[in-house]
């Protein structure tokens, strides 16, 4: 049973915790933009955190800090009471948009991070790429370049990527924006089947409130840029979750008291 983290509070051993992180960018025309600020999150082991807030609001900052991509402006990233100061294999993400090498053919591209880690044996991740890119709908594309797939198939083989090796934590930055419902509602429900079957600890950025509500176990609420904590919410919903789940009266109080603490300016419709 996991237990219920409220906002800033950390679990005994949280797998990961932002203390205070702050990000301002300078521009090219020398403008200092406050993207995040004091912002400080704990993360259990095994959860599943959805993050939520209006465009802008420095939701990839975040990620891309947490991944060890970008350089916090002040405060500390700690894995496992460790702190990130560059990129882990221990945390894996999945963009905001597709980014994949067009010069490798699809399986390749998601054999990537195998190839750059140095997994082995490479027998055993060449069947996982197939069986995950099957799964993905994209049988009989595996020998195809990112240029001939669709943006919402190229997202799929970026979802592949993450998906290849488990690691520990999974950063994923709107990963289902660019497909069609139908397909979407089907890969939630695959992604909750991975993360029950793999244990990691997922935290996923979406604009889509429902789909906030269905995967995850707490509902980071982000305010307007300077992004901070608003509100965590959290989401004591039974599991495993179908999406009959939707039109249950308790996933809809949920959802709407995420919509309120939104606001109106809450970036795309949900
Ligand atoms: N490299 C950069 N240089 C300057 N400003 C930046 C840079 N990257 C992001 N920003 C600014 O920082 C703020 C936060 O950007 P970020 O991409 O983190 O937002 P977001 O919450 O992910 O938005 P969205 O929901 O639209 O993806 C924005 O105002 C953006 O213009
Ligand atoms: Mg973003």
């Amino acid at each position: 049973m996991r237990r219920p983290v409220e906002a800033g509070t950390a679990p005994a051993v949280p797998i990961l915790a932002l203390r205070d992180v702050s990000k301002t960018y300078r521009t090219v025309r020398g403008e200092n933009i406050v993207a995040l600020s004091q912002t400080s999150l704990a993360f259990e082991a095994g959860e599943f955190v959805a993050i939520v807030g209006p465009s802008g609001c420095g939701k990839t900052t975040l990620l891309n800090i947490t991944a060890g991509l970008l350089r916090p402006s002040g405060g500390t990233i700690l894995f496992r009471n460790a702190a990130i100061d560059g990129p882990t294999p221990e945390v894996g993400m999945v963009f905001q948009g597709p980014v994949l090498l067009p010069w490798r053919k699809v399986i390749e591209n998601v054999l990537l991070p195998i190839e750059v880690l140095g997994l082995r044996p490479a027998s055993r991740y060449r069947q996982r790429a197939a069986d995950l890119i099957g799964m993905l709908g994209l049988a009989g594309f595996a020998e195809r370049y990112p240029r001939e797939l669709s943006g919402g198939m190229q997202q799929r083989v970026s979802i592949a990527r993450a998906l290849i090796y488990d690691s520990s934590v999974l950063l994923m930055d709107e990963p289902f924006a660019a497909l069609d419902a139908m397909t979407r509602e089907e890969l939630n429900l695959e992604l909750l089947r991975i993360w029950k079957m793999t244990g990691r600890t997922i935290l996923f950025v979406t604009h889509n409130i429902p789909e906030a509500v269905l995967l995850s176990d707490r509902v980071v609420v982000m305010t307007p840029r300077p992004g901070k904590v608003s509100a965590v919410v959290p989401v004591p919903l039974p599991r495993p979750r179908s999406l009959a789940l939707l039109g249950d009266p308790a996933f809809g109080a949920i959802a709407s008291r995420i919509r309120g603490l939104l606001g109106p300016r809450s970036g795309p419709a949900a």
